[in-house]
């Protein structure tokens, strides 16, 4: 087990507020932002889940954090994983069985709203309303139970290609139906990208969603109780100011800060200060997104996203081909530029094929940075 998962400091007064917010009713779902690594999935899967389970609820966390599913998948498997007894589950997957035209009319399975997805001919607009549809009936089947409260991580990513779009207009249609026994929490963190999925006038959980709400990051009181933890199992202190100051400059994120307190913990002849800048060297080495992205050129920089976005991207299938030549703006940009392209970035140690035939990235935290460029 990690460091970090055994020094977990837990917020129960910040899982109360919320759960108290989402039980009060007047608002059935919300949305919290944070940047990366500054402890949301800590905070849903330690402190508020366990508290939300204590009072009675069914607890479904989905995250959509480069799931190698889609969205749609990512959200219908952590339903799927909550239903137990799978008996229940084979019932519910044998009555979508029947031909989805069968289900038209049927109202228990799909409001107005999906129905009307189910007359679309195209098959893949078909086989994203039968996720919806499949999604829709396992929240009947949970909230039959139980209350359910279904987080969803880093829900930007519902704003990353159509079948996320109606992934969030399914989850709407469902959470209007069911109200009375479902909550949902989102997270995520790119505000701009949280902005298409929740607060833009069209987005597709405009209303659903409310407003976004900053997550409150860890302070004081956590460099304290690092500063506790670390007394007892070194019987040393820890300089308190000097230990505030760092986190700060960590950017308030808990893994830089206890990765310091460790190195301490290890070597007792380090100082404080030597052990910090051994960590922002560190950081620095492993976190320089910025100078590296900078040392792309518009071709690189294109694929990056692309593969950023979709790492079985295809750079020489046609339409991706005509899509890049729009992005970097050069018209008769051919393959073989493409080809020199990919050849640089391997080189560079950025992205290169991997030998199950998608593109891997280097270092995952840089794929991060990359999705969340704002444009
Ligand atoms: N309350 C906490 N106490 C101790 N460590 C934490 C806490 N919250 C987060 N961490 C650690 O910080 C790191 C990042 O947290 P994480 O929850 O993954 O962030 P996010 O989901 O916002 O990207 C993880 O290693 C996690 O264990
Ligand atoms: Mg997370």
């Amino acid at each position: 087990m990690e460091l970090t998962e055994l020094w977990h400091f837990p917020r129960p007064d910040l899982a109360g507020a919320y759960l108290a917010t989402l039980n009060a009713g007047l608002v059935t779902s919300t949305t919290i932002f944070a940047p990366r690594r500054t402890g949301k999935t800590a905070f849903l899967l330690r402190d508020l889940k366990p508290l939300a389970e204590s009072e009675g609820y069914t607890v479904v966390y989905a995250d959509l954090w480069q799931t190698r599913q889609t969205p749609g998948a990512a959200l219908v498997r952590a339903l799927e994983e909550a239903l137990e007894p799978h008996s229940l589950l084979d019932k519910v997957v044998a009555r979508l069985q029947s031909p989805v035209k069968a289900l038209k009319g049927k109202a228990e399975f799909a409001g107005a709203k999906l129905e009307g997805h189910i007359e679309l001919a195209n098959d893949a607009k078909r086989a994203i309303s039968d996720t919806a549809l499949l999604l829709d009936a396992l929240v009947v089947e949970l909230t039959k139970r139980r209350p359910v409260l279904f987080l969803i991580d880093e829900a930007q990513a519902l704003g990353r290609s159509k079948e996320g779009e109606e992934m969030a207009r399914a989850l709407r249609t469902t959470l209007t139906k069911h109200q009375r026994r479902l909550r949902l929490l989102f997270t995520g963190s790119s505000r701009t990208k949280l902005g298409h999925v929740f607060t833009n006038a069209n987005a597709p959980l405009y209303s659903a969603a409310g407003t976004v709400q900053d997550f409150p990051l860890l302070g004081d009181d956590f460099v304290e109780y690092i500063a506790r933890r670390f007394k007892e199992s070194t019987k040393r202190k820890l300089d308190i100011g000097a230990a505030r100051e760092a986190f700060v400059l960590f950017g308030r994120r808990p893994e830089p800060l206890m990765e310091t307190v460790l190195a301490l913990m290890m070597n007792p002849a380090l100082t404080f200060s030597e052990a910090i800048d051994m960590q922002q060297e560190k950081l620095a080495r492993t976190e320089n997104h910025e100078g590296t992205w900078n040392s792309l050129d518009a071709t690189e920089r294109v694929l990056v996203r692309m593969i950023a976005d979709d790492p079985s991207t295809k750079p020489f299938a046609k339409a991706t081909l005509v899509k890049i030549r729009k992005r970097v703006g050069i018209d008769d940009l051919q393959a073989t530029h493409i080809q020199k392209a990919l050849v640089r970035l391997a080189d560079k140690t950025v992205v290169a094929k991997s030998p199950r035939e998608v593109y891997e990235f280097e270092n995952e935290t840089f794929a991060d940075w990359v999705r969340n460029i704002v444009d």
